[in-house]
Formats: structure tokens, sequence, C-alpha cells
């Protein structure tokens, strides 16, 4: 009798994937649902790859911290006295407990509300109580567990992975950026979204507009559905261009450019560029403003998305800037593709698919054949 509790997903329907686009198909179903693969995924990509944790910028003094979790690990990170940004595991190396358990602030030390153990920006050890009384233990043998953090383009990056290959190593061929100023742009907005659906449907949602013209009239309007163009894959990305459609100027609900254009990027652009960083940094570049989604997943049907818009502080210093045109624009566009993504979710509990990819899907075909890449062999062991 077969095991109930199996992952209704073969081999073949992961090498189907791998094809050319024209003969692939989608990935299956199950990889949507198991707890199984949710877990080996967390353990397989988010432990062992560079995912964003915020903005540098709003590390701005020394003593200023953030936490994060990524792959079910708290992580916090501190800028120090010297001006480095670290991260360290936001774990007690007494007995373990969570350190920091507020999501942002600024302080001088941070204590353990358990015994007080007390550790400094630069997550060494400063106070142990009584420990002195412990025949040689030495402060300097527990400090925090460091976690590795680089900066690219403004944005923290942090790998649990001692041994992965440097950020700039992962971003290896990545399009440049060095004309939009990533580093110097300020945050204007934030939102986010608990959504009912598992992280690689939002992933490949965010990679194809075959669904633009049924789905979001308010996109379609200025940026058509077919005018993307020159989609490329890199090894840890994929992305590609659309073209804003005639008579528009930029995304928004009135497609009307309310903001100067970034310096470098120049008043001729006509295009938006999509990018997705594997696994879940996903970044719009607009003449005038960069919209960045991130995507945490919080179980196999569920992920918490951020969306934030960033300026030139020139831009955001103008005492008539409105960003609500943008604003709004892009969250009726997000409920709408959430709305989607919740949809694919339910029908993944079915685990009928896979079905084939519209050329439209250039770049879902590249994220889902990174991830049968990746993590392919691991899922042999789950497969029926
Ligand atoms: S667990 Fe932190 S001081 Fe004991
Ligand atoms: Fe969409």
């Amino acid at each position: 009798m077969a095991d109930s509790r199996a992952p209704l997903f073969d081999q073949a329907e992961l090498d189907a994937v791998r094809r050319p686009v024209a003969e692939a198909t989608n990935l299956p179903g199950g990889l949507y649902v198991e707890p199984a693969v949710f877990a080996l995924e967390q353990e397989s990509i988010f432990a062992k790859s560079w995912i964003c944790a915020g903005r540098v910028d709003d590390l701005s003094e020394a003593g200023a911290f953030m936490t994060t979790e990524i792959a079910g690990r708290s992580v916090l990170l501190v800028r120090g006295e010297d001006g480095a940004v670290r991260g360290f595991h936001n774990v007690c190396r007494h007995r373990g407990a969570c350190l920091v358990q507020t999501d942002c602030g600024t302080a001088r030390s941070f204590r353990c509300n358990y015994h007080g153990w007390t550790y400094g920006s630069d997550g060494g050890l400063l106070a142990a109580p009584l420990m002195d009384e412990r025949p040689g233990f030495d402060k300097n043998d527990h400090g925090l567990a460091g976690v590795r953090t680089e900066v690219w383009g403004g944005f923290v990056f942090v790998n649990l992975d001692p041994g992965a290959t440097e950020l700039s190593d992962a971003m290896a061929g990545f399009p440049d950026l060095s004309r939009y100023d990533l580093e110097n742009l300020r945050r204007g907005h934030e939102v986010s979204y608990d959504v009912q659906a598992n992280w690689k449907v939002l992933c490949e949602n965010y990679s194809e507009c075959y669904h633009c013209a049924l789905v979001h009239p308010q996109l379609n309007r200025v940026t058509d559905y077919r005018s993307g163009g020159n989609s490329f894959e890199g090894p840890g990305f994929n992305g590609g261009p659309m073209m804003l459609a005639e008579g528009f100027t930029t995304m928004s609900t009135t497609g009307e450019r309310r903001h100067p254009v970034i310096e470098g990027v120049g008043d001729e652009e006509t295009r938006v560029h999509y990018l997705h960083f594997y696994p879940s940094f996903l970044i719009a570049l607009l003449p005038e403003y960069v919209l960045l989604h991130r995507v945490q997943p919080d179980g196999p049907g569920r992920s918490r998305v951020s969306c934030e818009w960033f300026y030139p502080e020139s831009t955001l210093a103008q005492s008539d800037f409105d960003a609500s045109e943008e604003i709004e624009f892009w969250d009726v566009t997000n409920r709408q593709d959430w709305g989607l993504c919740e949809m694919v979710q339910q029908g993944a509990a079915s685990r009928l698919r896979p079905g084939p990819y519209h050329p439209l899907e250039y770049c879902v075909h590249a994220f889902d054949r990174w991830y049968v890449e990746r993590v392919g062999k691991r899922l042999e062991s789950l497969s029926r």
C-alpha cells in the first residue's frame, strides 16, 4: 500500500523542468505544500544563500541594531563603535536564550534577560554575573557567534553559511546598476503583507507578465505585457526590462512622473528593469524610484513580503514630495498578485501540476531550473 504521507512528485517531473523552455514543465505541486520540502529548502537554500536583511542606513550610528529571521534562526545586526556593521546569531552563549527580542533600536550593550550575560556591539562578552566562581572561565571565549554580512548597493546581506562564496561571487554577472546609485537612495515608504502562498509561487509570479493583461489593467496600461524583451539569466539571478507605454513616464496610478529622474539614469530612459537575485530579492528599477520586494518564507503555504520604495535624498527632501500615486499603484498590483498566488497555492495542494511554460515565462523557467539544480539531488529522497 502506498504511504499516504509520501510527497507526490517524482524525479521525472524534476527532470522535465530542466528541458529547454519550449519542452519543459513547471515544478510539481507537491514542492509547494510538503513540510519536508520546506524544511529542506530552509537548510539548503535560505541557510546557505545571501539574504537581504535591510538597509545599511537603518544602522546609522554606533549601537544601532536590527534583528531578522533567516531559515528559522534569529540574526542580530549591529553597527559597532568602529563603524563596522556586524552580524551575529541572536543567541546568548550561556544557555542559548534569544538575546534581543525587539526588531530594531539603539543600545550600548545587549543584556540577556535570563542570567544577565551582557555583550558589546562587537559581540564580545562584557559581563557574566558570578561566572568568576567557575574555575578557568574566560569571557573572551564566549562572545556572540558571528554570521557573515556584506553590503551591496546599500543593502545588508547575511549568509549563515561560513563556507559560502562571497556576495560578489554569488552575484557574478549581475547587471551593472551603478547609474541608479543604489547606495545613496533612501527609503520613502514600506509596507509588508502576509500572503498564504509558498515563497516560490511569489517569486515565480513576480517573474512573468503573461498574467498582466487579464489581472493588472492598471499595470498593463503603463507597461504592456508584451513589451518585455531580452530576458536573461545568470548563475544566481534572472531579469529583463519592460517598456513604458507611449504617453506614460512611470508606473503609478496616473503614469505621470512626479519626481526627478535619478541622476545618472537619464531622462530618455523608458524601461523598467526587473531583477530577481535568488532566492528572494526582487528589485524593480524605474527612472525615478526603485522598488524592492523581499520574500520571507513562513511555512510551506505562507510568506511575508516586504515592499519598499527608494528615492534619491534630494527627491525625498522636496517640500512637495508625494509618493502616493506609486504607492497606491503598487499596493493595487501587489494585492492582485497575492490573490493569484493564493489561488496557485490552493491548486498546488491537489498536486496535479505540472503544465507547460509560455515563452513569456522565460524567467519563471530560469528560476525553477536554478531551484532544481540547487535542491534536486536532496529532493530525490522525498520523491516517490
Ligand atoms: S541564557 Fe543568557 S544569561 Fe543565561
Ligand atoms: Fe502580477
